[in-house]
């Protein structure tokens, strides 16, 4: 977790920096949003240097939808909230956005950034994606509030909830995704870098998944309690996905954008270790060593919820996590993303979890119908805390010639 200083005041800019190149001249700020690999600036290479080692490793940053939400998860993520300093206006709010558009642009196409002081840790594509959004304050301050997402609701207290503040809310996101930590760590620094004059840091939260090579055939990763997370979930590129995810036409200018819930939930991990395995598959409904449902042998087995074993009782709880997150109804469904986090440390002890993340076209339709059942009754509270919760809405992609956000501040 990372934190500023209180300061509403922009930090110094250093001398030849991106944003005075920009503030330079309409003509190069124009072409700055234009950037893609093989663009130039005086001075600056054509080309990448470097061809990237292997081109299945460079994720698309064009399209219709933002990646990082479609995408197989990687292996690493930091997701980074910042609040708009009150000098901060639309205008600048655009200027802000084609920055890191044009970041994240050059980064994703394995080209270092204008003014990159470490050129060589922008080379290795690693899968590397930027997903921004933007909080609920984000519209009030830039007075968008009629154009705020119908889909982007923030979500009540639950009486599961212990937050802390300071994993709570902000006004703009960037989750940053990528195969290699050091990759992600020169990427995080540079939109912070760009964010700096236009918004303070207010959180950061990092978080990982397994390898391909440590999940032994497994579809997805395990998490820190060391269940299979993520097996239940809509299939990218299929009309499920599109509409679970994706925000409709209906919606304007957000159409193919979503709405994203980052709850940072806490595990009490000492005591579930109590537990012996059938108690541990109980509380979730799914074995612990193929993740299948209590009542099929494969993890895609569909769950029977109506079978009973030898006494009556149902073999999957009704009470477990599954049968309480599974849809009640017709619409409450979502993609999940999962990362596990494990901040733990000497001074403050354990603090490890997952920072569960879900994307949807609409919260209040479908996620919060789930999160609600969970809260009344779900037996995996007893070892889980919610200590964070923000709400995001995703705009939709951007071609060549845009920027992210261009449908709602331009
Ligand atoms: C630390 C907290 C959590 C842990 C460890 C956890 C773990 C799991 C596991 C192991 C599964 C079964 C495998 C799978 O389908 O992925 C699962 C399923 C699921 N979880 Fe969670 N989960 C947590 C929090 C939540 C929360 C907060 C929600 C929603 C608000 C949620 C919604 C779901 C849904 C919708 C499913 C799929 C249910 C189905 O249709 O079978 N989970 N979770």
């Amino acid at each position: 977790m990372t934190t500023s200083g209180d300061s509403d005041t922009p930090a110094p800019t250093t001398s030849v920096s991106r944003r005075g190149l920009l503030a330079a001249g309409g003509a190069v700020a124009a072409t700055s949003v234009g950037v893609a690999a093989g663009y130039a600036l005086a001075g600056q290479p054509t080309e990448p240097a470097a061809a990237p080692e292997a081109d299945d490793s460079l994720v698309p940053f064009h399209g219709p939808h933002q990646a990082g939400i479609a995408t197989q998860p990687q292996t690493h993520a930091a997701f980074l909230a910042f609040d708009l300093r009150g000098a901060t206006d639309r205008a600048a709010a655009v200027r802000l956005m084609k920055l890191l558009t044009d970041d994240a642009r050059r980064l994703t196409a394995a080209t270092p950034v204008l003014g990159d002081q470490e050129p060589e840790l922008a080379r290795t594509p690693a899968r590397l994606t930027f997903t921004f959004g933007f909080g609920p304050r984000f519209f009030t301050q830039l007075g968008l509030m009629q154009r705020q997402p119908s889909g982007l609701t923030e979500l009540p207290a639950f009486g599961i909830d212990q937050l802390k503040p300071q994993f709570c809310d902000g006004d703009l996101l960037v989750q940053v995704c990528a195969d290699d930590p050091l990759v992600l760590a020169h990427a995080v620094r540079q939109v912070t870098k760009t964010t700096r004059s236009f918004a303070k840091p207010r959180w950061v939260q990092r978080g990982f998944t397994q390898p391909r090579v440590a999940l032994h055939g497994a579809e997805v990763s395990r998490n820190l309690m060391g269940q299979l997370d993520g097996t239940v979930n809509p299939v990218p590129a299929t009309p499920d996905f599109d509409a679970v995810v994706w925000a409709g036409p209906q919606t304007g200018w957000f159409a193919g954008g979503t709405t994203l819930v980052l709850r940072r939930i806490t595990m009490q991990l000492d005591t579930w270790d109590e537990l012996d395995t059938p108690d541990k598959e109980l509380t979730i409904g799914r074995r612990l060593a193929s993740g299948a449902p209590l009542t099929g042998t494969a993890a895609t087995d569909q769950a029977d919820f109506a079978a009973v074993d030898a006494n009556g009782l149902p073999v999957i709880p009704p009470f477990s996590h599954m049968a309480r997150a599974r849809p009640h109804q017709q619409n409450d469904r979502f993609l999940r993303r999962p990362y596990n986090y494990d901040d733990s440390n000497v001074e403050s002890g354990a603090d490890a979890g997952l920072l569960f993340v879900t994307y949807q076209a609409d919260i209040a339709a479908q996620y919060l119908p789930v999160q609600q059942r969970l809260a009344e009754q779900d037996l995996l509270n007893a070892w889980t805390v919610p200590i964070g919760s923000a709400v995001f809405a995703l705009p939709p992609g951007c071609d060549e010639n845009g920027y992210i956000g261009e449908g709602l501040l331009a």
